[in-house]
């Protein structure tokens, strides 16, 4: 039918829209980059052509037949029953503000305001604000150290079980797995490790919806053990962005009912129908193709590592093979070089880079050919900087060495105390000493150098120095390098706690 007098009859209003974000975004799908990065649709590409077709027209609400997210007794029970099935867990709940929503209510849920929480350092950002809301103490654990890679690696059993020993009155463990660089600690171990201290296990695997799909990569959350966690379907699925899962272990060491409240408090009383039938889409694709499309992918990727191997290009190994990192140390430039090079020159859009890598997220929605151009330009990208430019790139990353179980001082009472501190802002190069007020991360990962009431190191002034003169972007700080701190008036006296 042809509709006359409407938005949509185009004739009535020809005229261009002055809408700089659907500019900008259309811009970009028609750019014919190759994303390597997430939502794991890339581009549309994952997504079934009728469910394209349809997005507008499925934007609904709570309507007779549509069931009520908040309290799902038809179509959404059923889809996350199917999902329950899909991803082996007990019970399975559907996020539309992303795996950010699920992290904050698994926090509300397992501690009580004033609880200590085991975390690794490692963490998002979402881990540190879900805190902040709880009012929970955290006690942070480090992840080992590749020096090589320059990236934080797996957490240790042995870490997890000294700081059990360490806090036994702690609400649980959460942990973050596959970390940004798809590294994956052995959860099987820190599971048994967790219980028989009578804890519960949390952990954010928003990089890891697909895991457990095929024999080459580490088993899930839920296979491990876990008693819960969250999954971000949009980075590694063929999902849309915000979609991510929350799926409950099957012993329910965890109160449902509360968490029903908490997710209820996180989450919008608007739903979205799209993102929902999204979720519910991408795991009927993985329950019926997952596993094919998955064994395809990795063959592909291992192939072409293979094809185009070069001695100047480290590529970590060992843990997801979908996530792929070009270690470009030896090319004697950036991470955020060889990625601004990739995009310019190759026309492949990474999804991040730090000063020694560039990370590539890969899924079941790429193809063939443009696995194969991905580390065909690499291998071109390193025949072009290996001569005459030969040698390490002179840029150390900046570790911070401090001792993990006391890393840095933080506030003695729940982390949401931080937020009723005076604060003021300082250029960062005068901030050592002072205690920060905000989340300090470079985006991406989004994993915090400061959190909220911690002491603002010399080391960790070079530190973020390091990262933005190379290219990255810090969160938490202004454009001009300020940074807020508590004012030194404003400072209760009690809030300095030991560490
Ligand atoms: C490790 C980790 N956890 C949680 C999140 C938050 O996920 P979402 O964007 O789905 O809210 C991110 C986002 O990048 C992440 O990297």
């Amino acid at each position: 039918m042809k509709k006359t007098g409407t938005i949509s009859d185009n004739s009535l209003f020809n005229r261009e829209r002055n809408t700089p974000i659907l500019n900008a975004a259309r811009n970009y799908a028609c750019s014919g980059k190759i994303p390597f990065h997430m939502p794991g649709h890339k581009l549309g590409a994952g997504l079934p052509y009728d469910f394209k077709k349809d997005l507008a027209s499925i934007d609904l609400t709570e309507l007779p037949g549509t069931d009520n997210l908040h309290k799902p007794e038809g179509i959404i029970l059923e889809a996350q029953r199917l999902a329950s099935d899909t991803f082996g867990s007990g019970y399975t709940f559907f996020l539309v503000n992303g795996s950010t929503c699920g992290i904050h209510a698994i926090i509300s849920t397992i501690c009580n305001r004033g609880d200590t929480l085991i975390v690794s350092r490692d963490c998002h950002k979402s881990v540190i604000t879900g805190m902040i809301l709880a009012g929970v103490k955290p006690v942070y654990i480090m992840p080992g150290l590749d020096v090589d890679f320059g990236i934080t690696s797996q957490v240790r059993p042995s870490t997890v079980e000294k700081a059990l020993a360490e806090h036994p009155r702690a609400a649980g463990v959460l942990l973050t797995r596959p970390n940004y660089y798809g590294v994956c600690c052995d959860l099987r171990q820190i599971a048994e490790i967790v219980h028989a201290h009578g804890k519960i296990l949390a952990v954010d695997e928003a990089h890891g919806a697909h895991l457990g799909f095929a024999e080459e990569l580490p088993d899930s959350a839920m296979a491990s053990g876990a008693d819960i966690c969250v999954q971000s379907a949009h980075k590694t699925l063929p999902a849309l962005t915000q979609g991510a899962y929350l799926h409950v272990g099957k012993k329910r060491a965890i109160d449902i009912d509360r968490l029903k409240f908490y997710l209820g408090v996180f989450q919008t009383s608007s739903p979205s129908y799209i993102l929902m039938s999204s979720l519910d889409l991408a795991r009927d694709i993985m329950q019926n193709e997952g596993r094919f499309l998955l064994k395809r992918l990795i063959g592909w990727i291992k192939d072409a590592k293979i094809r185009y191997r070069h001695e100047n290009i480290l590529c970590l190994e060992g843990h997801d093979p979908t996530r792929i990192v070009f270690n470009v140390r030896k090319l004697g430039i950036t991470g955020f070089e060889a990625g601004e090079i990739l995009r310019n020159k190759y026309d492949i859009q990474v999804e991040m880079a730090d000063l020694y890598n560039v990370v590539c997220i890969a899924g079941i929605s790429d193809s063939e050919e443009n696995i194969d151009r991905l580390f065909r330009s690499f291998r071109e990208l390193a025949d072009t900087y290996s001569c005459p430019r030969t040698g390490r790139t002179s840029l150390k990353v900046p570790f911070q060495k401090t001792n993990p179980e006391i890393m840095v001082p933080y506030i003695n009472t729940g982390l949401d105390k931080v937020s009723g501190i005076k604060g003021e802002k300082i250029a960062l190069q005068n901030s050592a000493g002072r205690i920060c007020l905000d989340i300090v991360a470079a985006y991406p990962p989004g994993v915090p150098v400061l959190c909220p009431g911690e002491i603002i190191s010399e080391e960790i002034i070079k530190e973020i120095k390091t990262i933005r003169e190379a290219g990255g972007t810090i969160l938490g700080m202004d454009e001009d390098g300020c940074i807020r701190v508590a004012s030194l008036d404003g400072l209760p006296g009690n809030l300095i706690g030991d560490s």
